[in-house]
């Protein structure tokens, strides 16, 4: 569910017009749904209330400042990669004895700066990285609290760029591994407190299935680990798909329901969530979930204003004044982002077939590729959908074009989250 609708021709962010913000904040603009946050949230704590659950948000979806103080409030915990991430956490009044800290490259830094801080979890993933944190615990004093990524080898059967589950990946330690490190740690690591086993497999994950066999397999792990050696919470990482076609219409409950009466269903939390609770139940341990993408990406769209029209002998061009820096996951990822005017489409106005592309000097800097779109003009705001979760966290300033503003409505209020750079700041620190 999401709060993006038209109301009187134009497409809002729960009450407020997106045509307004543009007006107001200048474009390529994010906006974000507080409304659509919560609710997606609360949706997926609902879906397992038999468990002991804690959803550890992954920040890397979008670390927005007013994003992450919105889901402390919620009582999220956070699931971080950097000590970046670990001080945006902080910033934002979460409390970092909640934060689980991933990752294959941990630095000294920033694992002092962890430890320091007093956070839950590191998920460790190599024998290396959990040597070096046990001699890092010994230095500041304090002993480190671990848990190992376990990589259960299960094709996730998503992109190659975001699955993470098989033998192949750089991720996690493997399987049949697990055990002798969990000894190692007991025997030799006296600093190190081993607290719980995690896994993720990979991200937009569209069908249970691959979560319920890497389960399967981890689950009797995790039993024996806390037999053995007491640990307390088994993470079954993140990774939970979302819609990203037909994006408008799936705002509603209804399409949902259409959904599950038959037709192409996406990943449903119900589905997620029924399979997986009889599997983790049993093991009577405390269950983290990392989800970035479910919470926060239907939550975001991206707005732009189409700058020119260009028809060549080959194709029709809407150029537009968002690229492949603000948003960048169709270059990357081949990722699918609906695109809508945000005046909406009279009834019979004319179709089109478009490459929307943006203004940087590369080939891959494109939206869509020969996409049925409404007939586009010259000066339209489009909006494209499905883009607050690695959105703008993955953006950068390739030809020296300032990051956008950033905006978070809630019901009537919109405020900025994050000005729109300056060429100052471009130049600041050089
Ligand atoms: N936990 C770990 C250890 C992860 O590596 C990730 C994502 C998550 C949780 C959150 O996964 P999610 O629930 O958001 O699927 N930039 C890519 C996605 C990269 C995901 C990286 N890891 C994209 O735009 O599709």
């Amino acid at each position: 569910m999401h709060s993006f609708h038209y109301r009187d021709g134009s497409l809002h962010c729960e009450e407020v017009d997106l045509s307004t913000l543009a007006e107001r904040h200048g474009t390529p603009l994010y906006v974000y749904s507080a409304a659509t946050l919560r609710d997606h949230y609360r949706r997926l704590k609902g879906a397992f209330s038999e468990l002991d659950l804690h959803i550890a948000y992954a920040v890397k979806a979008n670390s927005n400042l007013s994003v992450l103080r919105l889901l402390a409030a919620e009582g999220a915990d956070f699931d971080i990669v950097s000590g970046g991430e670990l001080f945006r956490v902080v910033k934002a009044g979460g409390d970092p004895g909640g934060c689980t800290f991933a990752g294959v490259g941990k630095t000294r830094s920033e694992i002092v700066y962890a430890l320091q801080s007093g956070i839950y979890c590191f998920n460790v993933e190599s024998e290396a990285e959990l040597r070096f944190i046990n001699e890092l615990a010994r230095e500041v004093g304090t002993p480190a609290h671990c848990a190992v990524r376990v990589n259960p080898n299960v094709d996730a059967g998503t992109h190659k760029y975001i699955s993470t589950g098989k033998s192949e990946n750089k991720f996690g330690v493997d399987f049949q591994n697990i055990q002798g490190l969990y000894d190692t740690a007991a025997a030799e690591l006296p600093h190190v407190v081993m607290r719980g086993l995690q896994m993720h497999i990979g991200s937009q994950l569209t069908s249970a299935k691959p979560f319920i066999e890497a389960v399967e397999k981890v689950a009797p792990l995790a039993a024996e680990l806390k037999a053995k050696h007491g640990i307390e919470f088994l993470s079954i990482g993140g990774g939970v798909g979302i819609v990203y076609r037909d994006s408008l219409a799936s705002g509603d409950e209804a399409w949902w329901s259409k959904q599950s009466e038959g037709g192409e269903a996406p990943l449903t939390l119900e589905e997620y969530a029924s399979a997986l609770t009889p599997l983790l139940k049993p093991l009577g341990l405390r269950i983290l979930l990392e989800p970035g993408r479910f919470i926060a990406g239907n939550a975001g769209v991206l707005v732009s204003r189409v700058l020119y029209k260009k028809h060549g002998s080959a194709k029709t061009f809407a150029i537009v004044d968002a690229g492949m820096g603000d948003l960048i996951r169709p270059a990357l990822y081949q990722g699918h982002h609906d695109i809508v005017p945000v005046r909406e489409a009279e009834a019979g106005a004319g179709a089109e077939t478009v490459d929307v592309v943006g203004p940087i000097c590369e080939s891959g800097d494109f939206f869509a590729q020969d996409r049925d779109l409404p007939k586009l003009e010259q000066g339209d705001l489009i909006a494209l959908m499905s883009a607050g979760a690695y959105g703008f966290v993955m953006a950068s300033n390739y030809n020296s074009r300032p990051m956008p503003a950033e905006i978070l409505v809630d019901g009537e209020e919109a405020k900025v989250a994050r000005e729109r750079q300056s060429y100052e700041d471009l130049v600041a620190g050089e």
